[in-house]
């Protein structure tokens, strides 16, 4: 596993940019408005980082990055992620992604709409409960004392060891939520979405977490 393909390229897509190089991976990375609209952020990353199309990054990833508002996911391309692992980092904000029925009923969960659209792509959810700034400010050496944990869903176990060991190496613990239909858990306003949190207290966010209606 050497390169890292990103399919958006804000405030998460940048910072997973960051980390990957600076932890010796090669980084493709693409946006909605093309290649050449990337040429400071590329300039910053150095010569590991290049700018693509979306199918480039796509294409191009051992391990492929969506990190782009959750109302586009339909525009993510189907075919270069064929049997890839997918990390979604995706959240659900109506007031930006318009309202999407099956999410507001809870009926499924980003990541599983994610999973939909790319039927043969292994999903993991990661990232998501996590401010951008703080993805590279917060990692540790593996073996800290209250090390940062994050969470993760997937329904493939070789998908979710290989990010766990992504996120090690990116400086942070892991905790597996389970398939992705639980990665409910860690969705927007739950208890385990946004703070700093050791592993031990994110297993306990995600019991405590309650559907949107229970509350
Ligand atoms: N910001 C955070 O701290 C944070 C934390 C955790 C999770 N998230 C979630 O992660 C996702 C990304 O958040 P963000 O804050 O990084 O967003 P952002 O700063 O608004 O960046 C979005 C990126 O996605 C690109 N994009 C949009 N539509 C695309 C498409 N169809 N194909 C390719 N690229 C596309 C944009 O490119 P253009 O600029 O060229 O349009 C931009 O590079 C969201 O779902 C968000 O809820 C955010």
């Amino acid at each position: 596993m050497s390169t890292i393909g990103l399919i958006g390229a804000g405030h998460i897509g940048s910072q997973v940019a960051r980390l990957a190089v600076s932890h010796g991976y090669d980084v493709v990375i693409s946006n909605s408005r093309g290649p050449d609209t990337l040429s400071e952020l590329i300039t910053e990353l150095g010569p590991r980082a290049r700018a693509g199309t979306v199918d480039d990054a796509a294409a191009a990833g051992d391990i492929v990055v969506v990190t782009i508002p959750l109302k586009n996911y339909r525009q993510v391309p189907v075919a270069p992620l064929a049997g890839k692992v997918v990390i979604d980092t995706n959240n659900y904000y109506p007031q930006r992604d318009g309202h999407i029925p099956e999410l507001d009923d809870e009926s499924t969960t980003t990541a599983e709409l994610l999973q939909a659209h790319l039927p043969t792509s292994k999903v993991v959810k990661a990232f998501n409960h996590i401010y951008a700034a703080q993805l590279t400010t917060d990692g540790q050496p593996a073996g800290s004392k209250n090390r940062r944990a994050l969470v993760i869903a997937g329904d493939d176990l070789d998908a979710k060891a290989a990010v766990k060991d992504l996120l090690d190496q990116f400086g942070f613990d892991t905790v597996d939520a389970g398939p992705l239909k639980e990665g409910w858990r860690i969705q927007r306003d739950t208890p385990g979405y946004g703070p700093r949190r050791t592993a031990e207290e994110l297993r306990r966010d995600l019991a405590a977490a309650k559907r949107y209606a229970d509350r």
